[in-house]
């Protein structure tokens, strides 16, 4: 699809046409997906953070935070309740930090939980920027994918939203670094920010088509109290529900582009809606990211304010998600490592 067409897609107002956009979105994630929709668990491991974005909640400059790391028992009890409810994978987030105890300590738990698991549950990191040592580190005791949000593709307005010492050239770099090293790579931006165009939304697009990324997290942007860019204004949305419609318009447009990459239904997305992500499926989404995270943590990881989920225990989140997606008509692919086609095709690894 070209720029014209997607950019068709987002600024369409009728209803019934966006209706038939998300359907259409729909049949070509099941044509080229078939019914399966995926799991990943997510853990939040901690919110210590050594940067300072404008836009989240957890940056060092919030002293409100109250910080923490989860222990290595605790980050392999949360993996192997996900390995056990049949999850194909599982998502290791925290805020950025590039010590060498950190980067240890992370190394340490990846090889624990493949041995544990007999390497049957994948791992996928989300640790932010890091050396192109650190990340084959990491690679070589066994994660093989990595999801770093570009939260951008424009130069100019990412400058805008990070202070000065954050790079965007570093950022595509890392991107570069993780694919030529091997990852399954996952990328994303947040939508509806302060200063974005619809244009700048057309060229995140392309910018995942250009970037070859094999997974997509993207969702709605929601100001925080506690940083530089509360109160700012938003040109391109104006209440929650065109916000929503907007993200759902941006999974469809970046399905209809990219048949065969993961695409995730993100939980900002039920911050807007209580049935956000069963729509998120419905416009060609086909992963879901429950959390795992202990329950304890969850009300200090809000990188946004009036976060779902916050006080569910990790297996409430997972019978209920079970139940929403089976209400979109797709099926939950458990004990199925959902590897993104996109990378299995460019590989050769299909049968
Ligand atoms: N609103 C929405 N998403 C946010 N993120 C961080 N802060 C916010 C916010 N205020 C997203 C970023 C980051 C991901 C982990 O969370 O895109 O990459
Ligand atoms: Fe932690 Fe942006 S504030 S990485």
């Amino acid at each position: 699809m070209n720029s014209t067409k997607i950019k068709n897609i987002l600024l369409e107002v009728d209803s019934s046409e966006i209706k038939r956009i998300f359907k259409e979105a729909k049949a070509v994630k099941q044509t080229t997906l078939g019914h399966d929709v995926y799991l990943r668990g997510l853990i939040e491991l901690s919110n210590i953070c050594t940067k300072d974005c404008f836009y989240c909640g957890i940056r060092k400059s919030n002293r409100s935070v109250n910080r923490y790391l989860m222990t290595k028992d605790e980050i392999i009890t949360s993996a192997m309740f996900a390995f056990e409810k049949g999850f194909g994978s599982i998502v290791l987030q925290s805020g950025e930090r590039d010590d060498e105890n950190f980067i240890a300590f992370i190394e340490n738990i990846i090889e624990e939980i493949n041995y544990l698991t007999s390497r049957q549950l994948r791992i996928t990191l989300s640790l932010g920027e890091q050396t192109t040592e650190t990340y084959k580190r990491w690679f070589n005791s066994g994660a093989h994918r990595y999801l770093l949000r570009i939260e951008t593709s424009n130069e100019s307005l990412y400058n805008k939203i990070h202070p000065t010492e954050h790079s965007y050239s570093n950022r595509v770099n890392c991107l570069s670094a993780l694919k030529e090293i091997g990852y399954q790579l996952g990328t994303g931006v947040m939508i509806g920010l302060p200063f974005q165009t619809i244009d700048d939304l057309v060229n995140d697009i392309l910018f995942f088509k250009n970037m070859d990324i094999d997974m997509i997290g993207m969702g709605p942007f929601f100001e925080h109290s506690q940083t530089p860019l509360f109160g700012q204004p938003v040109d391109i949305a104006n209440s929650p529900s065109q916000l929503l419609e907007l993200s759902l318009k941006m999974i469809a447009a970046t399905r209809i582009s990219l048949p065969k990459i993961n695409i995730a239904a993100t939980t900002a997305l039920q911050a807007l809606n209580p049935f956000g992500r069963e729509k998120g499926i419905n416009a060609g989404a086909n992963v879901v990211m429950p959390n795992v995270t202990l329950t304890q943590y969850r009300k200090d990881y809000l990188l946004y304010e009036d976060r779902p989920c916050v006080n569910d225990l990790a297996d409430d989140c997972f019978d209920c998600v079970i139940k929403r997606i089976e209400m979109t008509g797709q099926k939950v692919a458990l004990f199925s490592n959902g590897d993104s086609l996109n990378f299995l095709t460019k590989n050769n690894q299909l049968l």
